[in-house]
């Protein structure tokens, strides 16, 4: 099977968060079993492509004011996986995938527009995919465009579409008037298509006319058609239940791997845990915490900042958080609310608290393995994959019981002495804390905690498994528009 990913964002190219990772290391295990993938994707000012070509040097995207005009690049691939980027320096060539510190770029409908616009239009040149996976807002338009303005074109006769959610949080909301912009017809904006309280939502659009959709843990899929975690789409959602499907992220053991990761100062195993102790002494000189008792226990966070990861708990029990003997690494970015809060703390404990506002892939590396305890305490947590490198890196995650968190993490359970974590349900600062107890008690008893460790080393979710998922989901996809074309 031919299929074609579309997203914003892919590990090596580009990277604010986990659809990165995915987009990078599902097209891998798609074509280890077999597949060919093309992977569409934009040209940023960072994006650095190894042996750089131009094979399509222009591709015309109608607008209602003028014809823009961008090429598609191509680089060195993986066998069975080909990357295509497309270049339009006005929209692109900037220093931010979607903003700057102060919000989102204004152009960003007639940037991704012209994303989508693009793809369609390359991939007749470069060949039509049996399927198109495309991936949150930026992507959406794909499929609205194949069953409306396409529907006619040939070329897409056979062509389905599948649609994963990594987060209802983000859905591209622009006012009515961007419409003809795009030159997207005003049947569109109905409250049965892309209309959303007097706006234009790509998601909606997507979420409308995708054969497929897919999120990234079961429980999210469920939590998705309720009002709490629906953002105002739920309804949509159920509607199209029979062909919604939670599929678990996968991790590439091939980045994040303590036996050999090449940003950690050394390499340890379920079987040889030593190197263990020496990353937690880089980690903490990383964060200016050298000086620090090495046998406290590490809570890390590696995280985006914003309020869907749950930190204004740690807000609410700061206080008595700092009562506790136990040392804190953070690096993360975004809402300057948290990054204020975290730098605040670590004002106020210099010597147990070390942070860093930034985004660095090396340092998350660091924290993954030198940290003793993983913390996410999410409000809701589409999948989540950091908890997942933490599990490989021996570095107990505390997390709460929302979307792939939920899915994921296994309670610590003394009797048995099973699971992999610390979870708790309800969002409040109380019954966070009450894990972080829990944790710093069990941390006392190593043997125990090296068993906890060992178990969540152990696990396996490697994209072997998620990928079979999807192919099941595109071999659907691909049968439906078969029947579709019989009758
Ligand atoms: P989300 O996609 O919601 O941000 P995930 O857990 O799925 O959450 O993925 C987050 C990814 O982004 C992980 O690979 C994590 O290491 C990375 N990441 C997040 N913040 C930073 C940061 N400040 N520096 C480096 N990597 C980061
Ligand atoms: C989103 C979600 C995260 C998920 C990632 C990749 O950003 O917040 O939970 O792991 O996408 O699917």
């Amino acid at each position: 099977m031919h299929i074609a990913f579309v997203a914003s964002e892919c590990v090596p190219f580009s990277k604010t968060g986990g659809l990165a990772d995915v987009v990078g290391a599902l097209p891998r295990a798609l074509a280890a079993a077999g597949h060919e993938v093309s992977v569409y994707i934009p040209h940023y000012r960072h994006t650095r492509i190894s042996e750089e070509r131009t094979v399509v040097q222009s591709i015309t995207v109608p607008f209602d004011d003028r014809y823009r005009f961008c090429s598609i690049l191509t680089g060195a691939g993986y066998p069975g996986v080909r990357f295509f980027f497309v270049d339009y320096p006005a929209f692109f060539d900037r220093d931010g995938l979607y903003g700057t510190a102060s919000g989102d770029f204004p152009d960003n409908a007639e940037r991704f527009a012209l994303f989508g616009r693009a793809v369609l239009e390359a991939s007749k040149v470069l060949g039509v995919p049996d399927v198109f996976h495309c991936h949150d807002w930026q992507a959406a338009l794909v499929p609205v465009l194949l069953r409306t303005q396409y529907s006619e074109d040939p070329a897409f006769r056979d062509a389905g579409t599948v649609f994963t959610i990594h987060n209802m949080g983000y859905q591209g909301l622009f006012p009515p008037e961007i419409l003809p912009l795009l030159m997207l017809p005003w049947d569109l904006f109905t409250i049965a298509k892309m209309e959303y309280f007097g706006n234009v939502n790509f998601l909606k659009g997507a979420l409308v006319y995708s054969d497929m959709i897919t999120t990234v843990s079961r429980k999210y899929s469920q939590e998705i058609q309720t009002t709490e975690f629906g953002f105002g789409l739920e309804g949509v959602l159920k509607d199209r239940a029979p062909n919604l499907a939670g599929i678990l992220n996968g991790v590439d053991y091939d980045e994040w791997n303590p036996q050999t990761d090449k940003f950690i100062a050394a390499h340890y195993s379920a079987e040889d845990l030593s190197g263990k102790r020496e990353c937690k002494q880089d980690l903490l000189a990383s964060f200016g915490l050298g000086e620090a008792d090495p046998n406290l226990p590490v809570i890390g966070v590696v995280s985006r900042f914003a309020a869907q990861k749950g930190f204004d708990l740690i807000g609410q029990i700061i206080d008595r958080l700092a009562l506790e003997e136990v040392l804190i690494t953070v690096l993360g970015s975004g809402d300057k609310l948290y990054e204020e809060m975290f730098l605040r703390l670590a004002r106020r404990l210099p010597e147990r608290v070390g942070v860093r506002v930034a985004y660095d892939n090396a340092l998350a590396h660091k924290v993954e393995a030198g940290a003793d305890m993983f913390l996410m305490p999410s409000r809701y947590e589409p999948s989540g994959l950091s908890q997942l490198y933490s599990l490989k890196y021996g570095t107990v995650p505390i997390v709460r019981a929302t979307g792939g968190l939920d899915d994921t993490i296994d309670p610590w359970e003394a009797r048995t002495k099973k699971g992999t974590g610390f979870k708790f349900q309800e969002y409040s600062g109380e019954a966070l804390l009450r894990v972080i107890h829990q944790a710093l008690q069990l941390y006392r008893d190593q043997e125990s905690w090296q068993r906890l460790m060992r178990n969540g080393m152990s696990k396996d979710f490697s994209w072997r498994v998620s990928g079979r998922e999807y192919v099941r989901v595109y071999e659907r996809v691909r049968q439906q528009h078969a029947q579709a074309i019989l009758v």
